[in-house]
């Protein structure tokens, strides 16, 4: 498929990609730039493991063309500038095989570092809504939820 030039800033550094515009954004984090840290899961856009943030606001990268991210700010767990919520879930061990965790921090990340950050209320729903964790770890990602906004806020 004959590609296009689009120009993306990810984790604050310009990339200049040749490619179809409808290539899914995390096919581009993960096979042309190398960051592994977003996760491929459903990718149907049901399952939150692919999640990064897109000028802060958290999208699914594997619903997320890469025609609509061109001049934009894209942010993944290497890049991560919202280092608390990282502690957080470290400190609360928030994860057992880890597969929905980088998603599920770059949610949090990008609703507690929002203006104005979202509540606790609204980043459950979100959490609940957009996220999938097959491991049970639910009560410790709240509890690293809640250890984040003690910190952040
Ligand atoms: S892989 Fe993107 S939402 Fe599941
Ligand atoms: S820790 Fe395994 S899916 Fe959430």
């Amino acid at each position: 498929m004959a590609g296009q030039r689009f120009d993306i800033v990810v984790n604050g550094t310009g990339h200049s990609l040749e490619l179809p515009g409808d290539t899914p954004l995390l096919d581009v984090l993960r096979t042309d730039l190398g960051l592994l840290g977003t996760r491929t899961g459903c990718l149907e856009g049901n399952c939150g493991a692919c999640t990064v943030l897109l000028d802060g606001r958290p999208v699914q990268a594997c619903d997320t063309p890469l025609g609509s991210v061109a001049g934009r700010r894209v942010e993944t767990i290497e890049g991560l500038r919202l280092e608390a919520v990282r502690e957080a879930f470290l400190a609360e061990q928030a994860a057992q095989c880890g597969y929905c965790t980088n998603g599920i921090i770059m949610t949090v990340a990008g609703l507690l570092g929002g203006t104005p950050a979202a509540s606790r209320a609204a980043i459950v729903a979100v959490l609940d809504e957009r996220h999938i964790c097959r491991c049970g770890a639910q009560v410790r990602i709240l509890r690293a939820l809640d250890r984040a906004m003690g910190t952040v806020r």
